[in-house]
């Protein structure tokens, strides 16, 4: 397994569930995409247009995590906690009120409903948000988990079950046509099946890709701030002067704030950037206003050129590129670790 951000980890974790003797490369588990991501698990609330295979995709996904969470517990006894909110999307003046209504519009096409909820009828729902936000959609279904929780579980239970983890990069990767090499800069490892869980890296040399699938980065700034417990509420998503904010509240007042989306990779957190995600912040919800500042954490979302995730099967077999989730990877992360065994017990 080269790559141990959540998929990576999650398909580890099957496959060595399954019996595979797995190896993991990594020089930094877990910090990658994953380390940026507020993990919600909200098929519907990520709804967005021409991205139908994707919301098909994600429906199943919480139906999913529950099985690798009973998984999880048969290997170390311990409970990923799943947190089932839903989510409400509310819109802070009149043209962010059309976006709300086109989301509507468009998750009606996917099939789902969401339900108009106002404030007058239900005050607890709108608890620290701005005053002038007096309704909102709640869609139902939609729910997050902690994806440090998740890492944290899955390395435990993935060093259980014997994986081993080389925390270094692979740079070169070949296919025997029986069997594959992964090279770091001090060792070759020899397996039968190999599987390139990079994100938005580049893969290593000698990957063999069909041109299909291309992953760009995209970019993403979440800051984690401490001070306002909503998470007993809907996740909170709004459109604030045309961009996307969210705000995801974990028990104890630990909040994600999220997220930026750029088209470039540079790893540094700019001033302009954290003041339009914090004004967007204090505007929707100005509760925050004496909440305490912990840190930032920036990730790079990998992008297909349709935005589609892809488990592709790399020439002339026994390695396979499992990559593309986007905005998606800690959503989809069990089922593309059912895509790495289907594809391992293939090839036995
Ligand atoms: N799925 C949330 C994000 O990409 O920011």
């Amino acid at each position: 397994m080269v790559g141990g951000g959540i998929i990576g980890l999650a398909s580890a974790f099957l496959l060595a569930r399954r019996g595979w003797s797995v190896t993991l490369f990594d020089p930094a588990p877990g910090k990658g995409a994953t380390w940026a991501a507020a993990g919600m698990v909200a098929a519907s609330a990520e709804i967005a247009p021409g991205e139908q295979t994707n919301y098909e995709l994600q429906k199943c996904a919480l139906p999913a995590w529950r099985e690798l969470r009973a998984e999880l517990r048969d290997v170390i006894a311990i409970e990923l906690d799943i947190h089932e909110t839903g989510t409400l999307m509310v819109a802070w003046d009149d043209s962010d009120r059309r976006l709300v209504d086109q989301f509507a519009q468009v998750a009606e096409e996917f099939g789902v409903r969401p339900q108009s909820v106002q404030r007058s009828v239900d005050p607890e729902m709108f608890s620290g948000l701005s005053g002038r936000i007096i309704e909102g959609l709640f869609i139902d279904g939609d729910a997050w988990l902690d994806p440090d929780q998740a890492v944290a579980l899955l390395t435990a239970a993935n060093e259980v079950l014997g994986v081993d983890v080389v925390a270094e990069t692979v740079l070169e990767v070949f296919d025997t046509g029986e069997g594959v090499r992964a090279t770091t800069t001090t060792r070759t490892h020899e397996g039968s099946v190999g599987i390139l869980a990079t994100g938005a890296n580049p893969l290593p040399n000698g990957a063999r890709t069909s041109g299909v699938n291309a992953v760009r980065p995209v970019r993403g700034m979440t800051a984690r701030v401490l001070g306002l417990d909503r998470s007993t509420q809907p996740t909170v998503r709004a459109f604030v002067r045309g961009r996307t904010f969210y705000l995801v509240s974990r028990p104890g007042g630990y909040c994600i704030l999220g997220a930026t989306s750029e088209e470039r990779s540079e790893p540094v957190v700019e001033v302009g950037e954290m003041q339009r995600l914090l004004r967007d912040a204090l505007d929707v919800v100005p509760a925050l206003e004496t909440a305490n500042l912990l840190e930032t954490r920036l990730g790079l979302r990998p992008a297909n050129v349709d935005l589609e995730p892809f488990f592709e099967v790399l020439a002339p077999g026994r390695w396979a590129w499992s990559s593309g989730h986007y905005r998606h990877g800690v959503t989809l992360a069990p089922l593309a670790a059912r895509d790495a065994l289907v594809f391992g017990e293939s090839l036995v």
